[in-house]
């Protein structure tokens, strides 16, 4: 297992992480069932630590709730050796209060996370997406508040766009607040927008970056093919987030099962080891379905990909060029750059 600090911060995570998301019983979304009770994440949860896994991931609203019960019972004494993540945000109930990004809510969610996990802290708080309608000041009051009492030990934000995350951080500069360390956002082969704004800021504010959905809900597994693109019982048959472009998909899953076999390995374990090789990608958190998928998983975790097979493959899966930056490729000006030796 390879670990690594989250961004600027003394956190150590290890870079596979369990998404815990896959926890719970029944139909979360249309289309999305659940199918993994306590018994199975009880023993999941131990061999993702035997194997070396110390970052762990949840939400309050994955599978009602479920989730962070079943995560916290199944650490049990463990959860002193792990660092745990957890979001708020989503809606999580009818009452008007009951989502976004509001003091109210905030405070009232930790509490309630912290007692379906059974622990008296949680070591990254995500807030799980944005809130146009609370002021920034806000929210970011409430989590310092929670910082301060212990109850959160670091601040995160997932699918929050760079420029309202950059808001955010110069708040928090501005009033001496706790900064975020982290983003958790969506990212793989066919899946690459965050390298136009959110990657570059990451790299320049020293934020760590956690991704989610690294095999695009199972399509890089490779399991979906031209001629079987719904096979039985896959999650993607019937909710196929994230979105892919199945065209484009099917030629990088072609050029994956290539290096795949040349190494002896499958096109997910390739994915993950294209996602290793990234230095800007901090921890990868994978999900799923079923008990041997876990250590299927694992195998990927010392996963070393040439620098021939990475240019492979980022070359297949390189996203079309948008403005601004075909016009700021040409900065600094050819004059500056042979002034100054640049390439
Ligand atoms: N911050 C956010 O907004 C956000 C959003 C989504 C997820 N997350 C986090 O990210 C975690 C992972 O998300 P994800 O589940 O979408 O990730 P993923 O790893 O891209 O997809 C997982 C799915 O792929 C399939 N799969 C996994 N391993 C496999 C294997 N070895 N062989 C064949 N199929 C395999 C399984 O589906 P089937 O077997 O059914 O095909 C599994 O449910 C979540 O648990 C959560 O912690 C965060």
């Amino acid at each position: 297992m390879q670990y690594a600090r989250l961004g600027h911060s003394g956190l150590i995570v290890s870079r596979l992480a369990f998404g815990a998301g896959s926890l719970g019983v029944g139909e979360t979304l249309p289309g999305l069932r659940k199918n993994l009770g306590q018994a199975q994440a009880d023993r999941l949860v131990a061999r993702a630590i035997d194997a070396g896994i110390t970052l762990f991931d949840t939400s309050d609203a994955y599978v009602g709730g479920q989730s962070e019960l079943l995560l916290g019972h199944a650490l049990g004494k463990k959860r002193t050796d792990i660092v745990l993540t957890s979001k708020c945000g989503l809606r999580v109930g009818t009452a008007p209060t009951e989502a976004g990004l509001s003091r109210r809510h905030i405070l009232e969610a930790v509490e309630a996370s912290l007692r379906r996990l059974g622990t008296d802290w949680i070591d990254v708080y995500h807030l799980h997406s944005i809130d146009p309608l609370t002021p920034l000041g806000e929210t970011m009051r409430a989590c310092e508040a929670l910082i301060a009492s212990g109850k959160i030990r670091y601040l995160a934000v997932s699918n929050w766009p760079a420029w309202m995350a950059a808001t955010l951080l110069g708040l928090q500069k501005q009033h001496g607040c706790s900064p975020i360390v982290a983003m958790q956002l969506y990212y793989s082969l066919v899946g690459r927008d965050i390298e136009t704004e959110l990657v570059p800021f990451a790299q320049a504010a020293g934020l760590g970056m956690l991704v989610w959905s690294p095999l695009a809900g199972g399509f890089l597994t490779g399991k979906y093919t031209r001629a079987d693109p719904n096979p039985a019982g896959a999650r993607r048959s019937t909710f196929a987030q994230p979105p892919v472009d199945l065209e484009r998909g099917y030629d990088v899953i072609d050029a994956m099962v290539e290096i795949a076999a040349a190494r002896g390995c499958t096109p997910g374990h390739v994915a993950i080891g294209w996602l290793l090789a990234k230095p800007f990608v901090t921890s990868i958190i994978f999900g799923i379905s079923r008990e041997e998928q876990l250590d299927d998983n694992l195998k990927s975790a010392d996963m070393c990909l040439t620098d021939d097979e990475v240019a492979t493959l980022d070359a297949l899966t390189m996203q079309p060029t948008r403005y601004p930056d075909w016009l700021l490729r040409m900065v600094p000006d050819p004059r500056t750059r042979s002034l100054l030796g640049l390439s």
